[in-house]
């Protein structure tokens, strides 16, 4: 899968550890950065991850801020975009199966790193399950 990561300065430690994870597993990761843990403006991150999705040059987005909540409200300005906040490896899963998120959001400063890349690994194995889901994604858009 493709795949585009993005963070701000609060989420350059668990990207990383995703990144060795996902390349690990034979994923290829687009980094957006930041790569440092000097102070940057989360929605910079979250519009170059949004982008990539909205024009389908990758599969899937991650985004990790210290919240989740900052790259969450940004990307979810995107209309193509559906950006779910997870904390734990069942919302993970249930952002997928009922939302169809095509981007996780990860609030890096309230998980730990094991928590974090099972929730990654949760997110990318579960399907959209459509149906009842799919006429309720159709009542998004406004
Ligand atoms: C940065 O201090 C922090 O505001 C940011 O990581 C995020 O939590 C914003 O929503």
């Amino acid at each position: 899968m493709k795949i585009a990561i993005g963070n701000d300065h609060a989420g350059t430690e668990y990207k990383n550890a995703i990144v060795t994870y996902l390349e690990a597993e034979g994923h290829e990761v687009i980094n957006c950065g930041t790569n440092s843990d000097d102070s940057v403006d989360y929605p910079d991150f979250a519009h170059l991850v949004s982008e990539k999705v909205t024009n389908a040059k990758v599969d899937l987005g991650i985004l990790l801020c210290g919240t989740g909540n900052g790259v969450a409200i940004t990307a979810n300005k995107y209309a193509k975009v559906r950006a779910g906040l997870a904390w734990t490896k069942e919302i993970a899963a249930i952002i997928k199966q009922h939302n169809n998120a095509n981007i996780l959001v990860i609030p890096a400063r309230f998980t730990a790193e094991a928590q974090v890349l099972e929730m990654v690994e949760t997110y990318l194995a579960t399907d959209f399950e459509g149906g009842r889901h799919q006429r309720r994604i159709d009542k998004i858009s406004c």
